[in-house]
């Protein structure tokens, strides 16, 4: 039996290879990002709150976006950014702004992805993410929001 522990690098390969099986790689995570944060950007109730942190200079943030994917999806190890306080920040952010993200990100996925196994991988990673910002955010519902939110 195989005891070695594996390298790291040979992990990011095993997982490069699992997701190009399902056809997802750095292309396709380039277009599902451009894709959705294009629809982020039209929808009238989520699209003010990018447009006050971002303004009109969107490729930084995309290409922040498309280096997080593809840790998340390809371990690419390239992210390397804080996304709970940047997230805290964003006061004017409620609960339901998240479903509406999930219900964009999901219909970007049914007209994007490559296969529908990618579909789920990228949208089980994405419901997770969220659930944990929004404890972050919110905290425990029943419980009140966590000591340094700053919100009353
Ligand atoms: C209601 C839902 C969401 C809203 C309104 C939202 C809004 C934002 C905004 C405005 C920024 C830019 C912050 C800044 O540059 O100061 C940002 C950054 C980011 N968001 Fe979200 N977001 C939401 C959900 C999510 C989810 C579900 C994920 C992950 C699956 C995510 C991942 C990120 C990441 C990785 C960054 C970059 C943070 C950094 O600067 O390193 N967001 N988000």
């Amino acid at each position: 039996m195989e005891t070695r522990i594996r390298s790291a690098e040979e992990r990011r390969n095993d997982i490069a290879a699992a997701a190009a099986a399902m056809g997802i790689d750095e292309e396709y995570i380039s277009t599902l990002v451009d894709t959705f944060y294009e629809r982020v950007r039209a929808h009238p109730l989520l699209g003010p709150v990018f447009e006050e942190k971002i303004g009109d200079d969107w490729g930084p943030h995309l290409a922040r976006m498309k280096d997080f994917w593809a840790s998340v999806a390809l371990n690419a190890g390239r992210y390397s950014g804080k996304p709970v306080p940047k997230h805290k920040a964003l006061t004017d952010v409620h609960p339901w702004h998240f479903d509406i993200w999930l219900g964009l990100f999901r219909s970007t996925l049914a007209d994007t992805a490559p296969s529908p196994e990618a579909a789920v991988y990228f949208m089980e990673r994405a419901v997770r993410i969220a659930e944990s910002l929004k404890l972050a955010m919110y905290g425990l519902p029943g419980l009140g929001a966590p000591q340094s939110k700053g919100r009353s």
